[in-house]
């Protein structure tokens, strides 16, 4: 087989919290005056919660101290998670239990790379907080995608070489990101477009027709 580990963004890969992320920082944007749209949530997939707070403040007529920026961060992100607290195990979708299922089951090693710093509580939210063999997250890198830093961490938790992990990312920087970690990358949704992918799924279960 071409690969030993999958390493799975979890946003918009494994489970969709676009919505949800949306409506939190429309809020702060709202309560701060700032213009704020679905276009603009767009260009957050994939990026850590300070450097999306950033691209929120484009549009923001003063400026905020880092103080308060961190007290912005933490004013979306309670929000955020008072919405998470509405998803279950209905949100993971029958065919992607069933590909991890299928991948699992040849023996390939499962991890995931999220730029999240609420991986682990939407993984029990949606019934996998068990599940992946390891996670590498937002709580253990500092350097956003399309810094390699989070895929790098997964592949090392693996105890794998890039060379034999293959990451499965939704969004443009992810998939930069495996390509600066020296990864394949199979690409989901909105990542399609980039065009830097190894492979492109229409669906999450043609992965299987990836890993030989
Ligand atoms: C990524 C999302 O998975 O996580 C981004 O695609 C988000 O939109 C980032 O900004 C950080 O998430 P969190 O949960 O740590 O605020
Ligand atoms: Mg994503």
């Amino acid at each position: 087989m071409k690969y030993q580990g999958i390493i799975f963004d979890l946003d918009g890969v494994i489970c969709s919290t676009d919505r949800y992320h949306y409506l939190a920082w429309k809020a702060l944007a709202d309560r701060l005056g700032v213009y704020f749209d679905e276009q603009i949530n767009n260009r957050l997939r994939g990026i850590s919660r300070m450097a999306s707070l950033d691209i929120v403040l484009e549009r923001y007529d003063g400026t905020l101290s880092a103080a308060e920026k961190e007290a912005a961060a933490t004013e979306k992100n309670e929000l955020y998670r008072e919405l998470l607290r509405q998803m279950s195990p209905a949100d993971l979708a029958p065919e992607v239990r069933q590909t991890l299922d299928a991948l699992r089951a040849r023996g390939l090693l499962l991890a995931i790379g999220s730029s999240s710093k609420n991986a682990k509580f939407i993984l029990q939210q949606i019934g996998l907080g068990d599940y992946f063999d390891k996670i590498s997250d937002g709580t253990n890198t500092t350097r956003s995608k399309p810094d390699p830093e989070v895929f790098q961490k997964a592949a090392q938790f693996l105890g794998l070489a890039p060379e034999v992990c293959l990451v499965v990312e939704d969004a443009a920087a992810g998939i930069e990101a495996a390509r600066a970690a020296g990864m394949d990358s199979a690409a989901i949704g909105d990542a399609v477009n980039c065009g830097l992918a190894t492979y492109t799924l229409t669906r999450f279960s043609d992965l299987l027709g990836c890993v030989g």
